[in-house]
């Protein structure tokens, strides 16, 4: 019966067009792997130049991707591939569009994807408009890391509406995406955000709306004591980071991976979680990440954290 009224559902409002907030390395790779699995995409952020730049940054991975799409033709016709790149480019880049204007954004939207600061409040009042400008069949789904959804989704009357789209960076590579379900997301709504999540090419799995989801909850604390040895100084950071490529067939160690993600973001998600959860020492803040910050070292994207990233080193567009 739940999978048949999830087809009615499904049937009645098909996921079309979907609506996207924030405009920063998330929000754009959410865009990207939208538009690629054919939706009418809009990308919003606070100013137009904002999402236009998220824009730029999807332009410019869609055409890279081209390029190894018609690599074999190039080799025989170098003006058929050029061709062939610029209509595929143009074919995924011309669904999206870019703006700063709320109301018209969500009109007509079927899915809204919130993917802005990692602040409840925030949140909390950008959820408040959209329930108030969406259509009442849309559903609004929250990107945050390390926030409750539920508290997210209190701030709309459509609480059977709302649940989380956990995507991972870099979102257009990396093939999960947690879909998180409150004690009020309805069965319609947790299956059409299943849905959504394998149209877009992405392996899913549930999970209830604890903190850290499953991905966040195992990968944060490595993270935290991947710090903590280096602040007792047990072994150097290269070692560190060596040891789990080396020994865990990790992509990046945990440092690295701290740089890569962001130190600030780290360092929120762990002060959120501390200030919730003081009992549990695994969430204890660390001096030496807290030290960085304060610093404004967020690792790659303000080319240094942990290590320093020359300038010519390709950087995350946010
Ligand atoms: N956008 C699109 N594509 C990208 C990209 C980006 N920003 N960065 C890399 N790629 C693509 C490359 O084009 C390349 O594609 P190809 O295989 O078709 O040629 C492929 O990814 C591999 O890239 P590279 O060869 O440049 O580099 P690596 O092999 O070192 O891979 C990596 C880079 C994919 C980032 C890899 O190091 C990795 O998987 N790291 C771990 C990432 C991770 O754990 N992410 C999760 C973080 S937690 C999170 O996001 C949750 C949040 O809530 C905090």
């Amino acid at each position: 019966a739940f999978s048949s009224l999830a087809a009615r559902a499904e049937a009645q409002h098909p996921i079309k067009n979907v609506t996207i907030f924030g405009a920063g390395f998330m929000g754009a790779g959410i865009a990207q792997v939208s538009a690629e699995a054919g939706y009418n995409v809009k990308l919003v952020d606070v100013s137009s130049a904002a999402a236009e730049k998220g824009v730029a940054g999807i332009k410019s991975n869609v055409a890279r991707d081209a390029r190894k799409k018609f690599a074999e033709l190039a080799k025989t016709s170098a003006e058929q591939a050029a061709e062939s790149e610029r209509k595929h480019v143009e074919a995924i880049v011309g669904r999206i569009q870019a703006t700063d204007k709320l109301e018209s954004a969500v009109a007509e939207a079927d899915l809204v994807i919130e993917a802005i600061v990692e602040n409840i409040k925030v949140k909390q009042d950008l959820f408040r408009k959209l329930d108030a400008h969406a259509p009442k069949h849309a559903i609004l789904a929250s990107n945050t890391s390390s926030l409750r959804v539920t508290d997210i989704a209190s701030a709309t009357n459509r609480r059977d509406r709302v649940g989380g789209l956990h995507f991972f960076s870099p979102v257009p590579v990396m093939k999960l995406v947690e879909i998180v379900r409150t004690d009020d997301t309805s069965n319609d709504t947790h299956a059409a955000l299943l849905d959504f999540g394998k149209s877009v090419k992405k392996v899913t799995v549930s999970c209830k709306d604890t903190p850290g989801f499953v991905v966040n909850r195992l990968l944060v604390p490595l993270m935290l004591e991947a710090i903590r040895m280096l602040e007792r100084g047990d072994a150097s950071k290269e070692d560190i980071d060596a040891a789990m490529k080396f020994g865990a067939n990790h992509p990046m160690g945990p440092l690295e991976l701290g740089d890569f993600v962001g130190l600030d973001v780290c360092h929120s998600i762990i002060e959120g979680w501390h200030q919730s959860y003081p009992d549990v020492q695994l969430f204890n803040p660390s001096p030496l990440l807290t030290k960085l910050v304060s610093e404004k070292k967020f690792g790659r994207k303000t080319g240094e954290g942990f290590y320093v990233y020359p300038p010519a080193a390709p950087k995350p567009a946010k």
